[in-house]
């Protein structure tokens, strides 16, 4: 949500701003705009809608400077129009802002404003930063002076930064639990949401603290704390590609980063392994201590796939450790009577590290003596800062809002992570863990054996692009898988789509069942292969169609589905991580079938940062 760029120190400008603008794209917007410092004061242009309508008219003015911030706006407070776009100037247009967040008190200082003849030009919460900062200013303080004074006065979740027609060169940014990157250049330096929009530039990146305040001028970025003292914050190099960030010739990321699976699968398998690959090793867990001893039970508290992902670990945790498992979403836990505690662990899953449900909840579960331990894909991300330890998915960079890749590298790490706490408490032996290793190694074959069934996969998507509802069952470790399908479809297609564990048919869904419902059930060998073929049978006799993913060669289940998405068996703990390639693909392709913007759906945001 709402994407930030900010640079100083570079020739052309207004380019540099859309471009990381575009590469900021995937976190969802429905306006957007930059302001560069001109010879004449400040330029600021702002459009309503998508990127194309900002590049045009700063492609015919492109206004000239060194110095310029950019937003792509996700609605909260005002209509997505022109108006409401960031960034926000003050009343003579000395001062402009771009923001990120919420302000929660917006109202009470809007008023005081107001109280003192300032007029508002837009309905956003945003505004008052840009009256507050230019009323510092006015009184005599430096840029980041005015900065962190009206920073004071906010309540809320924010990463605000403002540039000054009086103050050349010079960008401020303050961060307070919203995601803000900063990007150390040799003579420029950069701010970003997140570093899609960096890596053009410079790897080298620097986090801040809730409260900092960084003043950038061209090479130098100079932070303070939230009480006003200069500290030194790391430099760290990240080790991300550029090309990552590009298409590579596919034409959505949502394919690319689907192709890319069993090589992200991979490198978090390795990631999860000991120096000589041979044995699995988390050494998050060691960062528990003699608390893993008396760990009682274990909470996954996640939102969107990343939920899915914590309900397949409840199936690992409880099948192998035998320790008692709560998945919850983390907008629920955090407004529930909080279950947390020293014997109570808490592990966020989230892609980015940044969606606030997910850090609000951690930060309770902390306060009340929680040990946490967070399975995050971006290093450095707040998740990862604020857990006690994390393990660390090797998805790389995910543009596509559909959540693919992190999706299984998450699967993976959790069952690792699984795995390590069984065989640490003493429920699995060396050897029964060491055995997991060789399954595991040979899971990217299968996952690339599910890719080579692509264009099959294409031909049953066209049949039924056109249908008005999907239902989609799965039982045990493969119920989550079923969620995530429908969760794929609806996000992508816009097809209303629900998934169901398979023995909960009968309860309701079993109701929906026509001629016109087509009904995907997973059916790879396992525990309840044989539950899931009646399953089968039940929608059979109400006319329903099966798409059934099934093993290859599977007669059985051919035999009774109208058709099959065929997959390589895989032992059934982790078959889940090769189930779902199908149904990413069948969702890419209605999608595509139905001329959807696959990469980014209408509505939906990439990183949700605020509540
Ligand atoms: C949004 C995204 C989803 C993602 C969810 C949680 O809804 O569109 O793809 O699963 O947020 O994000 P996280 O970064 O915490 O995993």
């Amino acid at each position: 949500m709402c994407g930030i760029i900010g640079v100083t120190g570079r020739s052309g400008v207004s380019r540099l701003l859309i471009d990381g603008l575009r590469s900021l794209e995937y976190r969802g917007y429905d306006s957007a705009g930059i302001a560069v410092q001109t010879e004449d004061g400040l330029t600021v242009l702002r459009r309503a809608g998508k990127l194309a309508e900002l590049d045009a008219v700063v492609s015919e003015l492109e206004p000239f400077g060194t110095v310029g911030i950019g937003h792509t706006r996700w609605a909260t407070h005002g209509a997505p129009t022109e108006r409401n776009a960031h960034p926000v100037v003050d009343g003579p247009e000395r001062v402009a802002v771009i923001h990120n967040g919420i302000i929660e008190n917006h109202e009470v200082l809007r008023e005081e404003l107001v109280a003192t003849g300032v007029e508002f030009r837009s309905d956003t919460d945003t505004e008052i930063l840009a009256h507050l900062v230019s009323r510092e200013l006015a009184g005599g303080a430096s840029l980041g002076q005015a900065v962190r004074t009206t920073a004071q006065r906010l309540e809320g979740s924010y990463a605000f930064a403002a540039i000054s027609a009086d103050h050349p060169g010079v960008l401020a940014v303050v961060r307070c639990q919203s995601p803000l990157i900063l990007g150390v250049g040799d003579e420029a330096s950069y701010l970003a949401s997140d570093i899609p929009a960096l890596l053009p530039h410079t790897k080298r990146v620097m986090s801040l603290d809730d409260g900092d305040v960084a003043v950038l001028t061209p090479g130098t970025i100079t932070v303070t704390d939230v009480d006003g003292v200069e500290v030194e914050r790391d430099v760290r190099t990240i080790n991300w590609d550029p090309v990552q960030v590009q298409k590579g010739g596919y034409r959505h990321f949502m394919m690319k980063e689907i192709e890319e699976q069993p090589s992200a699968v991979s490198a978090t398998i390795a990631q999860c392994l000991s120096e000589d690959a041979e044995h699995i090793r988390i050494p998050a867990l060691d960062a528990l201590g003699p608390r893993l001893e008396t760990i009682k039970r274990i909470t996954f508290v996640a939102c969107g796939t990343s939920w899915h992902a914590g309900l397949a670990a409840k199936f690992y945790v409880e099948n192998l450790c035998g320790i008692p498992v709560d998945v919850d979403y983390a907008s629920e836990f955090r407004y529930r009577q909080m279950q947390a505690g020293p014997d109570h662990l808490i592990v966020p899953i989230t892609q980015s590290g940044e969606t606030l449900d997910t850090l609000t909840a951690v930060r309770q579960a902390k306060a009340a003596g929680s040990p946490i331990i967070a399975v995050v894909n971006v290093a450095e991300s707040s998740a990862d800062r604020e857990a006690d330890a994390s393990v660390l998915t090797v998805a790389g960079p995910e543009i596509g809002v559909a959540s693919t890749k992190a999706f299984t590298t998450q699967l993976v790490a959790l069952y690792m992570l699984a795995l390590d706490l069984a065989s640490r408490r003493g429920a699995l032996t060396r050897e029964q863990l060491d055995e997991r290793v060789q399954p595991l190694r040979r899971l990217r074959f299968a996952m690339e054996g599910a890719l080579r069934h692509k264009e099959h996969v294409r031909r049953i998507a066209y049949h039924f692009s056109q249908a008005r509802d999907f239902l989609f069952l799965g039982r045990g470790v493969n119920y989550p898988i079923a969620l995530e399908g429908a969760l794929k479809l609806k996000e992508i297609s816009y097809i209303h789509a629900e998934g169901y564990p398979a023995g909960e048919m009968k309860h309701g869904p079993i109701a929906l069942i026509d001629a016109n419902m087509p009904v995907v059930v997973i059916a790879t060998p396992g525990r309840v292969y044989d539950k899931v073929l009646a399953n089968i049978q039940e929608v059979r006799s109400r006319d329903g169609q099966v798409i059934a993913v099934c093993a290859e060669g599977d007669e059985r289940v051919r035999s009774q589905a109208d058709h099959v998405l065929e997959v390589p068996v895989v032992d059934e703990d982790i078959s889940g991580l090769v189930n779902v390639i199908p149904l990413q693909l069948l969702s890419y392709y209605i999608a595509e079938r139905r001329g959807c913007d696959i990469d980014q759906p209408r509505n939906l945001a990439k990183s949700v940062t605020v509540e």
